[in-house]
């Protein structure tokens, strides 16, 4: 399975498009690598390549990627299809770039099929795609000859979610865990964690690399509004440092190559030189820059 980290921030990028803070000035000086918003493409054949999440910069992160330019035929993408995580704006918008794109497969978990209803009402008007349940029992085999199995890790609801729906199925937000049946390699997908369970350091352990949710290092970066306890989740997302964090979880699979991605602009991970960066590579634990191509 190839693997190809396209964008590893947060929403709204790094630099965040409004923000003057010290780390997006930097990397609007060029001083601290830019980040495009989270999305990853994969590939057990090298020629059905399949998206997890279509972010805002999708476009830009399509034509910044040779292996999906279209080929060979004028309008013949390699892009199969979306497995999304859940239905925040920056894991969505990106579907409507890919508008009129013929016969693309989108997996998602009931409640973001729910709420996407009307978008994908729209959507289907530029070409009918497939729109399927990432969490049907026993999974299901994207082409290529990847299998994945879905699990629900979290209720977090994006914003614009009315409360009665949000309250009507909390399986909000999935992890995705991808094996090559051909090399055995597994992939563990999990870029939004409110809290940590036994099934994560289940699916860690068996892991060959996760993906993990590395929105904020600490719990309070973006201010005391979203101040919460000790291993509780900062809007949402289960911080890195901390007893409880995430960072101490994946301390206990060794064995797993473990990569941080949808890294905010507050967050001190996006500066190689920060102490953050150097806590982490104690573990042997990553943080790639945009672009980044690997194998499993
Ligand atoms: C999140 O990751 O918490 C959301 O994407 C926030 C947002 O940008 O709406
Ligand atoms: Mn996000
Ligand atoms: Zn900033």
């Amino acid at each position: 399975m190839r693997v190809v980290l396209l964008g590893t921030a947060a929403g709204g990028g790094f630099p965040q498009w409004n923000c003057t803070c010290a780390l997006c000035a930097a990397a609007q000086d060029g001083k601290l690598p830019s980040r495009t918003q989270e999305c990853v493409a994969l590939t057990g054949n090298g020629r059905d390549w399949w998206l997890l999440n279509a972010s805002p910069d999708i476009r830009a992160q399509l034509t910044a990627t040779a292996v999906l330019w279209p080929d060979p035929g004028p309008r013949e993408t390699p892009v199969r299809g979306v497995l999304l995580t859940d239905a925040e704006a920056d894991r969505v918008t990106g579907l409507t770039v890919l508008r009129g794109a013929p016969d693309l497969k989108v997996y998602a978990a009931p409640p973001v099929r729910t709420v996407l209803a009307p978008a994908r009402g729209a959507l289907d008007r530029y070409a009918p795609w497939e729109w399927a349940d990432s969490l049907a029992d026993g999974g299901f085999v994207l082409s290529g000859g990847l299998v994945v199995t879905a699990h629900p890790v979290s209720a977090k609801t994006p914003k614009y979610v009315p409360a009665g729906l949000a309250a009507a199925d909390g399986r909000w937000v999935t992890a995705y865990r991808v094996e090559d049946l051909a090399t055995g390699g597994v992939l563990l997908y999990a870029p939004c964690v409110g809290a940590w369970s036994h099934t994560l350091d289940e699916l860690c352990e068996e892991a060959d690399c996760v993906l993990l949710d590395g929105t904020f290092f600490t719990a309070d970066e973006m201010g005391s509004t979203v101040r919460s306890g000790p291993g509780q989740a900062a809007l949402g997302h289960l911080p890195v440092s901390g007893r409880n964090g995430s960072l101490a979880a994946l301390a206990r699979h060794p064995r797993t190559r473990r990569i941080y991605t949808h890294l905010n602009n507050t967050n001190p991970l996006v500066d190689p030189a920060s102490r953050a960066r150097a806590q982490l590579a104690e573990e042997g634990i990553e943080v790639l820059p945009d672009a980044i191509e690997f194998a499993l």
